[in-house]
């Protein structure tokens, strides 16, 4: 079985670290074997979270889109960002709509539970965004999904990558290639046990 997965960054601004490493990410997985789809969350654009909103208006389409497009796939890799030691506004609050969703028109869709997911991190200092990977992690945790222990964190994305858009070290290279493996592994695993 050849595991879909789909692979977005947590910015949108062009060039931005977190998307040039989404892109090494579905390189990576690509070269494994997997069927990655990229997305980017700029086609995705949702109101900042109101459970008034949500209880007046019901789930914006947008949600619902992006709900069904995680539902549709075995496992996810999010490459993400750090602001203030954390994940960004735009990150936290896809996750937090697309959380509440449960059903789509009368079939059961909760597409986060169960679900494979694998973390990257980026940031333009030499921390890497490791704090905001932590916060990410302990989110994803409460919406019960299957995080993969391997994760790449790249520092100093200004010189991070190369002409070709891979990473510029080696270390980091490989660091991709382990978490597109044991990624590709547990989505396999879970699917074929039927938890998502
Ligand atoms: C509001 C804000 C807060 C930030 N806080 C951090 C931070 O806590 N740690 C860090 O390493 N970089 C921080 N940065 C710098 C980001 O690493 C840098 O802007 C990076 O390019 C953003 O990610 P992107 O390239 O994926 O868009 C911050 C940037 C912004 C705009």
């Amino acid at each position: 079985m050849i595991p879909k997965i789909l692979v977005f960054a947590g910015s949108v601004r062009s060039g931005a670290f977190s998307g040039r490493t989404a892109d090494a990410a579905q390189k990576a997985l690509a070269l494994q074997g997997a069927d990655v789809t990229r997305i980017s969350l700029a086609d995705y654009p949702m109101p900042i979270f109101d459970e008034d909103l949500e209880r007046e208006e019901g789930i914006p389409e947008n949600v619902m889109k992006l709900a069904r497009m995680i539902g549709a796939h075995d496992g996810l890799l999010i490459a993400t960002p750090e602001y203030n030691g954390s994940l960004p506004p735009l990150l936290k609050n896809a996750i937090d709509w697309v959380s509440v969703v449960r059903h789509d028109g009368g079939r059961q869709l909760k597409p986060l539970a169960g679900k494979a997911v694998a973390l990257c991190s980026s940031s333009k200092g030499q921390h890497a965004g490791v704090r905001a990977i932590n916060h990410l992690r302990a989110v994803l945790v409460r919406c019960h999904m299957e995080i993969v222990t391997p994760e790449c964190s790249v520092p100093n994305g200004g010189s991070a990558f190369d002409a070709e858009g891979g990473f510029a070290d080696e270390r980091l290279r490989h660091a991709m290639d382990i978490v597109a493996q044991v990624l590709i592994e547990r989505a396999r695993m879970l699917s074929a046990r039927g938890d998502i």
